[in-house]
């Protein structure tokens, strides 16, 4: 049985939808959810599918060992982030070498870096009059966004379209990608 964990920050789709892509495997286990926002849609999303989330704040994430304890405690295989908004720390990184990895909403290496995340992201490739965006999902280290690319996939943008509309197609394609990759990934190690 290989283990999952997930990592969220705000509304959890992506979080809901690898949960339900795993729901009837007996091979994969979605194991636990973290957040670091009490607010967080991920919470609810995590309840409907009975999936324990362990809250944290800022000063376990970044001044204590705690959170790679409670992944290697529970024999975690794969962290996943999906939508996380926090730099990851040092000590997460080295405790998880290629074995953790993030989705951006965006080619990277274009519209990466601190402060690109969600909205932020598509209104700058609406603003840029960029024709295409995309999803880049990565190993992570400790920049934002510099991991390896472990895979991409592209949408159109035509010159109508409002960072909502970016937003909705990228989500489409985070939905039919994410699962899958994890999937393999699962697979090859
Ligand atoms: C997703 O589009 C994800 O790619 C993005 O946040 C959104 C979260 O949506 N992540 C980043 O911007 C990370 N830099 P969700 O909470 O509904 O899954």
């Amino acid at each position: 049985m290989k283990r999952i964990a997930i990592f969220a920050s705000g509304s959890g789709s992506n979080a809901e939808n690898i949960c339900e892509y795993f729901a009837h495997r007996e091979d994969v286990d979605v194991s636990l959810i973290f957040t670091n926002n009490p607010m967080a849609g991920v919470i609810k999303r995590a309840l409907k599918s009975q999936i324990p989330v362990v809250f944290f704040d800022r000063k376990t994430f970044y001044h204590t060992g705690k959170i790679p304890q409670i992944l290697q405690n529970e024999g975690i295989d794969l962290v996943v982030l999906a939508g996380f908004m926090m730099l990851v720390p040092p000590v997460l990184v080295e405790a998880f070498p290629n074995k953790m990895i993030n989705i951006h909403p965006a080619l990277l290496p274009k519209y990466g870096g601190k402060g690109m995340y969600g909205h932020f992201v598509h209104e700058a490739v609406v603003n840029a009059g960029e024709t295409e965006s995309g999803i880049t999902i990565h190993y992570v280290n400790e920049h934002y966004d510099e991991g390896d690319i472990i895979f991409q996939a592209s949408c159109e943008v035509t010159p109508g379209d409002s960072p909502d509309d970016v937003a909705r197609k990228v989500h489409t394609l985070e939905y039919a990608h994410y699962p899958r990759v994890i999937d393999e990934i699962l697979n090859r190690q």
